[in-house]
């Protein structure tokens, strides 16, 4: 008998523009995933909304992440590719879990420490269960693997947890996911705080997968490094040339030390602008790609509503097994 192929779930939330962060750190992941696992690919209007979102942009950007999704290689035969809020099961499951996860577990959440601090003024019921929401993003589907950054763990470990417990208390019903961390997973830092992480709300140190290629040469030579003068990698004592050097061999394919090598001798004034150059190559086919998809309304529907169609379908049987394990009647 064939085995059944791996599943994944992710997801990126549309609260800003998709970033060379989420480029090299996602994205250019679930491209190389798409051969070997069954996935599917997310965009999570339901969690953007955990803090305040503008209508407009936020209907604007679901529909061009999805254009990126596709320009960045991503393809919606191969992988199902839908938004979040489309399949209403998501939140149907969401509230369920809710009742099997511990108010204590979700306020030991980093994630919901951190931006109930940044958002002190609306700290929302929403914003603090989102983790219970992604848990069921994840386990409606069944998914094996969880492709995150290490800022997501904590949330793919809650959802472990509330999936063991689930079962525990019901029998067999979900699969426990495992967060996956691809050793290519780059993680980017930003631009003017190579300490903190490349992030869309910090938008001066960010670069975006849309940015016009002289908006990312500015950027670039503007990025902080340190005084010295040697392209060295050395993330304790250089971290914003360390950064820049793990940016230039994400985008060219070039080891550290041929990137080392080929700007030994030369100063920051030559190598700040040749990482700039790189990710405009990188980027240019992906943004051009973009804007011609972002033209064509019908085709970018038409992947939408099919990906939604083909979620619902895995997601009511999941669901289907959960309501009728915790005794709801039946329809
Ligand atoms: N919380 C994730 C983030 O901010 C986004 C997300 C929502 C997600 N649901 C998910 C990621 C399910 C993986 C799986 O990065």
């Amino acid at each position: 008998m064939e085995e059944r192929r791996k599943r994944i779930f992710s997801g990126i939330q549309p609260s800003g523009e998709l970033t060379l962060g989420s480029y090299m750190g996602a994205i250019r992941n679930w491209v190389a995933l798409q051969e070997e696992y069954d996935c599917l690919y997310c965009i999570v209007d339901e969690h953007a909304i955990t803090v305040r979102q503008d209508p407009a942009q936020l209907r604007r950007r679901c529909v061009a992440q999805l254009a990126q999704y596709i320009a960045c290689g991503l393809d919606p035969e191969k992988n199902i590719m839908f938004i979040q809020s489309h399949v209403p099961q998501h939140a149907e499951l969401a509230w369920i879990l809710g009742c099997y996860t511990q108010f204590g577990e979700l306020s030991r959440m980093t994630q919901f420490k951190a931006k109930s601090q940044q958002h002190a003024d609306n700290i929302t019921a929403g914003l603090f269960t989102y983790p219970v929401l992604m848990a069921a993003d994840i386990l409606l589907y069944q998914a094996d693997l969880v492709p995150v950054g290490e800022d997501q763990r904590q949330h793919v470990e809650l959802t472990r947890d509330i999936a063991q417990r689930f079962n525990g208390v019901y029998s067999d019903t979900f699969v426990l996911p495992e967060a996956f961390i691809p050793k290519l997973g780059a993680r980017i830092m930003s631009l003017d705080d190579p300490t903190a992480k490349m992030s869309k709300s910090v938008p001066e140190g960010c670069i975006n997968l849309m940015d016009p290629p002289e908006v990312i040469m500015r950027k670039f030579k503007r990025a902080v490094t340190d005084c010295e003068t040697a392209v060295k990698y050395d993330r304790e004592n250089k971290p914003g040339i360390s950064n820049l050097l793990t940016i230039y061999c994400a985008a060219t394919g070039k080891t550290l030390a041929e990137a080392e090598a080929a700007f030994a001798g030369q100063g920051y004034g030559v190598f700040k602008p040749a990482v700039g150059e790189a990710v405009v190559e990188l980027f240019r086919p992906i943004r051009e790609e973009s804007e011609r998809i972002m033209g064509d309304k019908a085709y970018l529907e038409s992947v939408y509503k099919t990906g939604a169609q083909r979620a619902q379908q895995l997601a009511v049987r999941t669901l289907g097994k959960v309501q009728r394990k915790i005794g709801f009647v039946a329809r």
